[in-house]
Formats: C-alpha cells, structure tokens, sequence
C-alpha cells in the first residue's frame, strides 16, 4: 500500500476508518475485482493512515494479509487534499458525518470538479442546501451528487415506489404510511453517527424552514383525494405495531422526489441514454403514483412506543441549545435510555439485527371516486422492505449497489446535479440488486376497505 498520486480509481470511500465507512469497506471488498463487477480499483481515503490500515485489515480477514489497496490521506478541512482525491476518482463515496459539519467541502470539491459523489447522509437541511449552492455547478460539470443512499432514505424511496406501482389500472393510492420496525435477538445500540446527525438534525430544522422561504416554490404531486387526518400515536392492527410519527429525513427526501418527478413527469434524461433505455425509463415513472407519504416508528408494546416518545421529546427539549445539544452528546446513553452509546455495537449484536418497514397504502380502485368529495378510500395494499441492521448492514448494502449502478449505467443516468437517491434510481436495477443482496420487497396484503 502506497501515497497514490495519480492513479485512478472507479471508488474511493472517505471516511473509511468510522463505524460505517468500515462496514462500506467489507461490502465494497465483496465487488472489487469478480469478472462482471465494474469495480476494478478501489481507494480508502482518512485522516488516519494507521485507523485506515487497520480497517483494511479488519474488513478484508483478520487473519490474512490485507489486500493491495490503496490509502490516501484526506481531510475535509483540507481542501487541497480533497481536489486531489476528485481528480483520483469517478466516484467518492463520502461516510464522514456529521455532514452538517463536516460534508459541504467534498460536496463543493465534486460538484466543481466534475466528480461523482454518493453519501450517507440523514440530513435534510444539508441535503436541500447543498441542492440549493452546488446543483447548477454540478450540472455543468458533469458531477452527479446524490445524498441519503444508505438506510436514509432508500428504503422509504423504492419502498413508496414499490407500493405506489401496485395501484394498477384505474386504482390510485392517496396516502401512503410507512412504518419502521427495528428488531433484534439481542439487545442492540444503534449507530451514535445517526443519534449525533439527529440531535443536530431537530436543531437545525429552523434553518432548513428559512432556506426554503428563501427559495422559489418546488413543484406539489397531483394527489387523487384530500390530505389524510391521522392520530399521532396510533394501533395499527393490521400489522400488529403501536406506531407513533417519526421526524425523519425520509420523508423529507420522498417529498423531494415527487416535486421532481412532477416538474420531469418522465424522469430525468440520461446523459447518453439509448432509444431502448428513454423507453423503459418513461415506461418505469408512467407507472409511479404519488401520494401523501409520512413515516412513523412501531413497536409490539405500548411501553415501547411510550419509551421512543419520551426519548423524542428529550431529544426536542435539549437540542434547541448548546448546553442541551452538548448534555445529548456527551451522555447519549442516558438520553436515548440505553439505546446509543459512543462505542457502538459489537460485530455480534449488528448480526441479530434487522428492520421491517411496513407501507400501508390506502386510496381509491377507480380514481373517478376521489373526485366525488366525502368519498372514503375503498382500497388497502399493504407491502414491506425488510433487511439486515440498518447502519452498518444496510446502509452499507444500498451505498455499495448505488455506487456500482453509477460505475456500469452511467449512461443511462443525469449527467450532472444534486438529486435525492429515489429520482436517479427508481428506473434502474437497483431494487432487483437489493433483493439480490438481502433486502426484500414484498406484496402483503391488498384488500377493499370498508365504507
Ligand atoms: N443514512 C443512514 O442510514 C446512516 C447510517 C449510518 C451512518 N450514517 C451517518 O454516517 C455518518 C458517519 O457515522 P459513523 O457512525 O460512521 O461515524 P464515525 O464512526 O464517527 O466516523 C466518522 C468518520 O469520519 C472521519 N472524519 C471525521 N472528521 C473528518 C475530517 N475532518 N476529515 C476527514 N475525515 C473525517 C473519521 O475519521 P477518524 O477515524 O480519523 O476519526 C471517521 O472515519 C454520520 O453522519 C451518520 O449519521 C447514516
């Protein structure tokens, strides 16, 4: 392993040496170099030669020698360092967070230099305003910037996908629920970057109110029926959850993607599509029914549920400010009653982990019915993601597949701009490789509801 100075690679991924970027190094390793993979050279970039040296070696086999790979040395408050790592590669897959703090530079060095760049990131002032400073650069350049391609929000994207294209014919969904369950055989942490980005996330959502007054209006999808009223903490019985709303990134990046999809009702071109490829692109959101999309978090027991809130509404109370936001991070374990804490979970408590996210649509089996007003929805159809652990499995999972989309169909993709993961990806295969790799889709249930 080597300083490299001018070789190129098809992935760096910076941040390699955190809790995540680790995880995204062994799945990456899974790719590098078999026959049909378009991932031939592969790069880790840190601050930290020794922590990246050893993430090689943890993620390759701890017993064998680690592989020929290389480490860069890179700092996002170093920015001679990141212009070199943009022009080493086509595409940097960026784990460093919080990306409030710390993700703007490696945006701002992709989108002015031309280079591809994918992230974790969970949150959605960030997201919108790196939308709002770097889209027109990124289009000119050619750089395709794509934030949340991990558990944030990909799920949520194709998951609503998923649910909306079951609405065939003449029926229409109107609402779409997701509902998140996290499960474990053991008793597991979960990943303190996603508490950190949360506390500064609840923080921060004043300025991302302020940053979209302060621009132009996005385009709203044309939903069949009125915006549904629901309870906040619900018994959702069909699926056997006590649920209670989620202010999560996802939804806010769902959102993102119907305006878009509203303003490009076909999608949006690829940078050298063939005729074949426009129409199975116009084919694919020909068949997207938008609708209401809001996300809520359930447990099996009422305690549970009444666990989450009262972490939430500690979370709301002290991260308003900077002693709060401070007391939230010095002692997540306390705050999250047990469920954070600094040094994450053990390889064995990742392992019995997993999520199930439940899309509960309701809507009309004609659309001529929600434009009769008072009319109910007459129609339920019910499907679900589910997949391993979600920080350090699937976000991991999802990250590797969408940089590897890029490397192989890069043709078929914008050539340039700051777009959420849903816009860019519905029409490809990334659905089918997450199937393919432990993350299913599946139809549950779709039935007549009562009048
Ligand atoms: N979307 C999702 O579902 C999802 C899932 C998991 C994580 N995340 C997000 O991913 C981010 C990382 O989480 P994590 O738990 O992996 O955090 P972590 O363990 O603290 O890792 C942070 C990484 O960033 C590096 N870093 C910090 N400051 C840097 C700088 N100035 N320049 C270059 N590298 C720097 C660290 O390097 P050193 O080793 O040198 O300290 C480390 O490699 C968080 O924002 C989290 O919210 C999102």
């Amino acid at each position: 392993m080597e300083e490299t100075q001018n070789s190129q690679f098809d992935i760096i991924i910076l941040g390699a040496s955190g809790f995540t970027g680790k995880y995204v190094v062994k799945e990456a390793l899974k790719f590098q170099n078999s026959p049909s993979s378009p991932l031939k050279t592969l790069a880790l970039a840190g601050r930290n030669r020794t922590k990246l040296t050893e993430t090689l070696q943890w993620a390759a086999h701890p017993s064998l020698p680690p592989p020929s790979i290389a480490i860069i040395t890179a700092d996002t408050t170093d920015l001679p360092s990141l212009h070199r790592l943009c022009g080493q590669a086509k595409v940097i897959l960026n784990c460093v967070g919080p990306f409030r703090l710390l993700g703007e530079p490696v945006v701002a060095a992709c989108a002015n230099s031309g280079c591809d760049y994918l992230d974790i990131c969970g949150e959605p002032e960030f997201m919108e305003r790196m939308e709002a400073k770097y889209h027109e650069k990124a289009v000119e350049t050619g750089s395709l910037v794509i934030s949340a391609c991990g558990f944030d929000s990909v799920p949520a994207e194709l998951g609503l996908m998923f649910n909306s294209r079951q609405w065939i014919a003449q029926a229409v969904p109107n609402q779409v629920e997701a509902y998140l369950s996290l499960e474990s055989e053991k008793r597991i942490v979960g990943n303190f970057g996603t508490y950190e980005s949360a506390v500064l996330g609840v923080a921060n959502a004043k300025k991302l109110l302020e940053l979209r007054r302060s621009r132009p209006k996005r385009a709203r999808p044309v939903i069949p029926g009125p915006p549904p009223k629901g309870p906040t903490l619900e018994h959702q019985k069909k699926i056997g959850l006590w649920a209670v709303k989620l202010p999560s990134a996802d939804s806010v990046v769902v959102r993102r993607t119907l305006s878009i999809l509203t303003e490009n009702p076909h999608g949006l071109p690829g940078v050298n599509e063939s005729p074949e490829q426009i129409e199975n692109r116009e084919a694919f959101w020909s068949t997207v029914k938008p609708a209401y999309f809001g996300v809520k978090i359930g447990t099996k027991s009422l305690f549970g549920i009444f666990r989450i809130i009262t972490v939430g509404m500690l979370m709301g109370l002290f991260s308003g400010f900077s002693l709060g936001r401070w007391l939230l991070l010095k002692f997540p374990s306390v705050f999250s009653l047990g469920w954070f804490k600094k040094k994450g979970p053990s390889e064995d408590e990742v392992k019995s982990a997993s999520f199930k996210m439940w899309f509960v649509g309701h809507g009309f089996s004609d659309s001529s019915l929600a434009s009769q007003g008072n009319v109910k929805p007459d129609l339920e159809i019910i499907t679900r993601v589910m997949g391993p652990e979600i920080g350090y499995l699937t976000t991991p999972i999802i990250l590797v597949q969408c940089a590897l989309i890029l490397l192989s169909q890069r043709d078929n993709l914008p050539k340039g701009g700051v777009f959420p993961p849903g816009i860019v990806f519905g029409p490809t295969d990334l659905q089918q490789r997450l199937q393919e790799n432990g993350i299913s889709f599946d139809v549950v249930s779709k039935s007549a509801l009562k009048a």
